[in-house]
């Protein structure tokens, strides 16, 4: 899998005066099972997160408030992705480095994941991660 399969999906988005509403399900807007979700919130200016690539983790990125940049790397190419809507994720697929920075103030980045948390399915080194990706 390479940067080419990451891609921004577009979440149903239920509009009402009252409020909108988005929702996603597993194996139909995203191309897993949810196993586990976690957010990123109180992230201070210039503080920046993942720094990581998974061996089998997919996961789904969102922009729940504010807004922040996801950059991918495959080991060859790279991309940087501006989330700013609830309704857009930014879906990762596995061994891919990723790194969020640019948070805007009070932002809140939820995660959809495949799998419950291993650690065992980090590389946190870069260059283990270039040398598995040139396999
Ligand atoms: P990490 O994945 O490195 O954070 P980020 O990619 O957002 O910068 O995780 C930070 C710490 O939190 C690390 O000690 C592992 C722990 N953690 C869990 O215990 N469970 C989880 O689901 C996640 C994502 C992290």
């Amino acid at each position: 899998m390479n940067l080419d399969d990451c891609k921004l999906i577009d979440l149903p988005k239920i509009t009402d005066p009252r409020g909108n509403l988005t929702f996603v399900e597993g194996g139909r807007h995203v191309p897993f099972t949810i196993q586990r979700v976690y957010y990123l919130y109180d992230v201070p200016g210039g503080a920046e997160r993942g720094g990581h690539a998974h061996k089998e983790l997919h996961q789904l990125i969102i922009a729940m408030s504010g807004s922040f940049d996801v950059v991918l790397d495959d080991g060859t190419r790279k991309g940087r992705f501006h989330l700013n809507r609830s309704y857009y994720g930014l879906y990762v697929c596995p061994m891919i480095w990723r790194a969020l920075d640019n948070f805007s103030s009070g932002s809140v980045c939820m995660v959809l994941a495949s799998n419950h948390y291993a650690e065992s399915d980090y590389f946190r080194d870069y260059q283990d991660f270039l040398r598995a990706a040139a396999r």
